[in-house]
């Protein structure tokens, strides 16, 4: 089935993100706006065959911003990175965090989980997963042909087999995911869902925003159909998008143990980051990880999305001064605290986990206090796995991490107590 792109997609006209001019260094005159303009209006997408899907093909035109895109890939610079950093090797959860097993008991992630690597993986890290691929849209965040299968197949795209689909795709993220053909001109929004979800959200997002969150966001496969959905109806913050599963009666999956109906959380990154302190400050997910940066005596916008803390003068430099191992120190006490309090949680939800699937077994439990704990479970088990999946350990809003996490305790501890009532009748 061939048919139109029937979204409107936002294109952003981006001016130059003046960036001296934002946050710490307060010289604008009053009023100025802190975020580049935003120009919506209807784009054409490229017919099929025009579309220029590879990076490749832009190599000779742009060679330094091609270089530091292909950096994504870590072996460029000749270096193999600190796995900590999400290098070459990808680090293991499950190793680093054994209390997964119990928390995902039930679904792929408690079998296998990588942390996130360069965009230059992405197509071969999905190919590759054992966790199970309910169809092609898992695709969307992984290919620039994404959208090419979309204009070919319409809907039907969403219930398509993930293998046969891939069998077909040569290219992973490219230039074209934010530039359709038309890099160093604008940036554009080539996600379908992003850019429903955009039209159905009460919010303006900053253009250097965008870009990213078509792909570093919550989002859910709608149970009839399997298309991807943004949970956004009610809003972004944490009880928002709880409330929206909650609305729907959804659940990713059942605890095998527990049978409590679950909701796994995916990298919301631009969920987490909106309302940060930078935020507020009008600083974009650009700013920190796309700086320009200068090489051979040419400066150029990075397309080298990894930590900033990797180019720390460039990305944070300009605002907290030259002292770089400074603000990594501040960054990692930050993460470093967030850890700590996603273990204690974690460790509270196993065991909540522990003594609800002993009473499960051995007591015939009401209706009431078994949807009680499911519920008390549910929510806990939502706060602590949407900061853990959350890619920058806490950094990104250390409050709302906090505040969350804080939330989650209250839940686990709520229903350990219920539990420890239980098992002294
Ligand atoms: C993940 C999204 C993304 C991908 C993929 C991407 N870009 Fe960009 N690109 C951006 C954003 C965002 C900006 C705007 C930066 C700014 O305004 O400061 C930009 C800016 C640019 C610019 C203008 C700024 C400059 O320094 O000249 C060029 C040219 C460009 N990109 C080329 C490319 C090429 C070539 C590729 C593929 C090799 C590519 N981009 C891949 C997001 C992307
Ligand atoms: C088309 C979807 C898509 C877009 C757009 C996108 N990303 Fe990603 N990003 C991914 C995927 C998928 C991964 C994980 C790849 C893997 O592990 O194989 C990833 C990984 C990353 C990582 C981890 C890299 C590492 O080495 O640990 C960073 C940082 C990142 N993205 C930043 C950004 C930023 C900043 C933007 C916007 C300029 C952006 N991404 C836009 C899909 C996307
Ligand atoms: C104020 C600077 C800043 C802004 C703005 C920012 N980030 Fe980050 N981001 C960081 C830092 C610092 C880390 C932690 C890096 C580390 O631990 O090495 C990080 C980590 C990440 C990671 C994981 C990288 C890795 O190496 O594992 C991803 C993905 C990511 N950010 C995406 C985004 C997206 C998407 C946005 C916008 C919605 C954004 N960031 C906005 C500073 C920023
Ligand atoms: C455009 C200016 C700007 C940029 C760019 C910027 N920051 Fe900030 N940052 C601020 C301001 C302003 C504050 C609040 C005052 C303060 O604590 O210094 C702040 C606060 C912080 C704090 C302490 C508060 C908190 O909880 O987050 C840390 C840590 C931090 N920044 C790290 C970074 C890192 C790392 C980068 C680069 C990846 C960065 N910042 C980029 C302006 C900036």
């Amino acid at each position: 089935m061939k048919r139109e792109l029937k979204f409107v997609v936002s294109i952003m006209v981006i001016l130059g993100l003046l960036i001296s001019s934002l946050g710490c260094a307060r010289e604008e005159e009053p009023g100025e706006p802190l975020t580049p303009e935003i120009e919506d209006e209807r784009v054409e997408v490229p017919n099929v065959g025009e579309m220029i899907l590879s990076s490749e093909a832009w190599q000779e035109e742009y060679p330094m911003i091609y270089e530091s895109f292909i950096r994504t890939s870590r072996y460029k610079d000749g270096v193999i990175e600190d796995p900590e950093l999400g290098g070459l090797m990808p680090l293991d959860y499950i190793q680093e965090y054994p209390e997964i097993e119990i928390l995902y008991d039930g679904i792929g992630f408690a079998k296998e989980y990588y942390a996130a690597r360069g965009h230059y993986y992405a197509l071969t890290d999905v190919i590759n997963t054992v966790r199970p691929k309910p169809g092609a849209s898992c695709l969307a965040c992984k290919t620039s042909e994404y959208e090419r299968l979309y204009v070919e197949n319409g809907d039907d795209l969403f219930r398509m087999d993930f293998h046969e689909t891939v069998q077909e795709i040569e290219n992973g993220i490219s230039c074209y995911n934010c530039h359709r053909n038309e890099p160093g001109e604008r940036v554009q929004v080539t996600s379908p869902h992003f850019a429903d979800a955009v039209e159905r959200l009460d919010l303006e997002i900053p253009p250097g925003n965008m870009a990213c969150a078509q792909c570093h966001v919550e989002y859910y496969f709608e149970p009839e159909t399997g298309t991807i959905v943004l949970p956004w109806d009610n809003g972004i913050g944490v009880d928002e998008i709880e409330a929206y599963f909650d609305e729907r009666d959804f659940h990713d999956w059942k605890h095998p143990r527990t049978g409590t109906p679950l909701i796994k959380v995916q990298h919301p990154e631009f969920e987490m980051y909106t309302d940060s302190l930078h935020a507020r400050l009008g600083i974009t997910c650009i700013d920190c990880h796309m700086p320009t940066v200068e090489e051979d005596g040419e400066t150029y916008t990075s397309h080298w999305a990894k930590s900033p803390l990797k180019t720390v003068n460039e990305s944070c430099g300009q605002c907290h001064g030259p002292d770089g191992d400074a603000i990594i120190a501040d960054t990692q006490a930050i993460q470093k605290e967030i850890k700590g309090e996603l273990a204690e949680l974690s460790s509270m939800i196993v065991k909540l986990i522990e003594d609800f699937a002993v009473l499960v077994e051995e007591r015939d439990l009401d209706e009431e206090t078994l949807h009680e704990l499911w519920s008390l479970h549910r929510k806990a088990q939502y706060r602590w796995d949407f900061v853990f999946v959350e890619n920058s350990t806490g950094f990104h809003n250390a409050s709302k991490a906090r505040r969350t996490l804080e939330d989650g305790k209250e839940y686990a501890q709520q229903a350990l107590e219920l539990l420890e009532g239980l098992n002294n009748q």
